[in-house]
């Protein structure tokens, strides 16, 4: 289902068990993984599948062998892999050498992270390090009903615990998908997912083309307004496929911390990460887990040479006590991190509000984004007028009463707005290189991704001899 025609190779089919470990003297087929290489719309992947029916799919210590071996492979040729997860984990029947073997595929995983793509498929019950090692990759792709994730399964943790637990409390593909934000695709059933998986690594390794085979922005009508108050929300995602080439948006970890989104696209056939605020959930605020979200995407898209575009309309980071006890500082850390460490292209588009840590945060020019634009009447600055007013002015609004008070509030709200909200004070500054109109931000992006290195985006072009 997954792979072109007739294409798979296998590789170390007459592999089995080492026969070390208890009770495990009979002969295991393939010792439950079966690997080899083979084509998606004819570019070359390596892959492998654990096999539930043989020992539960366990990893004993030539399966995790097999899979070293395959990914060793992948790494020399710079190929892709995938591996179908179905599994319990380490074969406790051969104790420390299964518990080897899974720490040289997690050793293995990070070798090869950030110079091929890793996928896992997930579609059946994984426990323990049939879970780290997808955690290590690029993508998860898990399928309802089959496909579970937890470190530790219900049975061994009601032992250790002493709790009472079903594999059905935890660890299905919805709460895999939006509580845990492990798993960046969900399916209803296997076909799904295997298309998808196919049309996600052809977009993946697709070279842009310099003949701007995709739709033309210039003919396509502007159909997209912000609300009238700025106080109103919207759906980003309609200003975002407004922009980006018809039906081209692939949206990443879509049910995980949805007040963020972020997705690959084509604008005019060339591609592109899309980062964005979705001020549709919690006004866009940045939280721990957005943080995550945003950073794991900037480093994918930095790894892989992809252009990172960001959508900024975001009224900060979220305060309080709550995102102060998750570690908001820990995580809110990872974007700026994300951000200024990464050498690929960054074009930011200040939609409407940019505040404080969060304006920085979200690929600022402070943090080296190349091009920074911003809409007419878009907001830039510390904080919103009034609470800057009240902090500023404090003693003087304190000590007046009545009208007088609310007339000194206005005055200085109005100051502040003038001076140090409005975006051209930013754009005097250098901080936004340009302030557009709506309808200009496909021309001014594609602009940007196109003057670069002649125009394409070559896939695999900062990938160094991986070895
Ligand atoms: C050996 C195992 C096994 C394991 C399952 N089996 N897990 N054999 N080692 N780790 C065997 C079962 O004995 C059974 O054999 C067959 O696989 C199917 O398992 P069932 O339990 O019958 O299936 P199901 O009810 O679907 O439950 C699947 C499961 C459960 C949720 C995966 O088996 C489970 O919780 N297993 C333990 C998972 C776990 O804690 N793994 C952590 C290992 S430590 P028969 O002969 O009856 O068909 C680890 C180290 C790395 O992985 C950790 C990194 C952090």
């Amino acid at each position: 289902m997954l792979l072109d025609e007739n294409s798979f190779l296998e590789i170390g089919n007459r592999i089995e068990n080492t026969g070390k470990g208890i009770s495990l003297k009979q002969k295991v087929p393939y010792d439950g993984v079966i690997t080899g290489y083979g084509y998606i719309n004819g570019e070359k992947i390596f892959i492998y599948a654990q096999d539930f029916t043989v020992l539960g799919g366990t990893l004993g210590e030539n399966h995790g062998k097999k899979i070293v071996n395959l990914m060793k492979l992948a790494l020399k040729e710079c190929k892709p892999v995938i591996g179908i997860l179905d599994s319990g984990g380490a074969r406790i029947q051969e104790g420390v050498c299964s518990l080897f073997q899974y720490g040289q595929v997690f050793k293995y995983n990070v070798k090869a992270s950030g110079k091929i793509p890793q996928i896992s498929i997930i579609v059946g019950s994984c426990a323990g390090g049939a879970v780290y090692s997808p955690a290590l990759t690029d993508f998860i792709f898990i399928v309802d009903k089959i496909g579970k994730m937890f470190l530790t399964g219900a049975e061994v943790t009601n032992k250790t615990l002493g709790t009472n637990y079903s594999n059905a409390t935890y660890g299905n593909s919805e709460f895999i998908s939006k509580k845990a934000g492990v798993a960046h695709f969900r399916y209803e059933n296997e076909e799904k997912c295997y298309l998808d998986v196919r049309r996600f690594v052809s977009f993946l390794s697709s070279k842009n083309t310099e003949d701007n085979s995709g739709e033309d922005f210039r003919l396509k009508k502007w159909d997209f307004n912000l609300p009238g108050s700025p106080r109103q929300v919207y759906d980003i995602k309609l200003l975002i496929n407004q922009i980006v080439d018809q039906e081209t948006f692939i949206e990443v970890k879509k049910e995980f911390a949805m007040n963020v989104v972020t997705g690959f696209a084509l604008i005019n056939g060339t591609k592109m990460g899309i980062i964005a605020n979705q001020p549709f959930v919690s006004a866009g605020i940045l939280d721990c887990d957005a943080s995550d979200k945003i950073a794991e995407f900037v480093r994918f898209c930095d790894s892989f040479n992809i252009p990172v575009v960001t959508f900024v309309d975001t009224p900060g980071f979220m305060p309080g006590e709550t995102e102060e006890s998750k570690g908001i500082i820990r995580h809110g850390a990872k974007i700026v991190f994300a951000y200024s460490e990464s050498t690929v292209l960054k074009i930011t588009i200040i939609i409407r509000k940019a505040y404080g840590g969060a304006y920085i945060a979200m690929g600022s020019k402070g943090l080296g984004t190349d091009y920074v634009f911003a809409w007419e009447n878009a907001e830039v600055a510390v904080m919103g007028a009034e609470e800057a007013v009240s902090i500023l002015y404090k003693n003087e609004i304190d000590s007046l009463n009545g009208e007088d008070r609310e007339e000194l509030i206005r005055d200085k709200v109005s100051e502040y707005q003038r001076c140090l909200v409005d975006v051209e004070n930013a754009a005097k500054e250098g901080i936004v290189d340009a302030v557009i109109k709506p309808k200009e931000t496909a021309e001014y992006i594609y602009k940007c991704l196109v003057q670069r290195d002649g125009g394409g985006t070559d896939f695999f072009k900062h990938t160094l001899n991986p070895m």
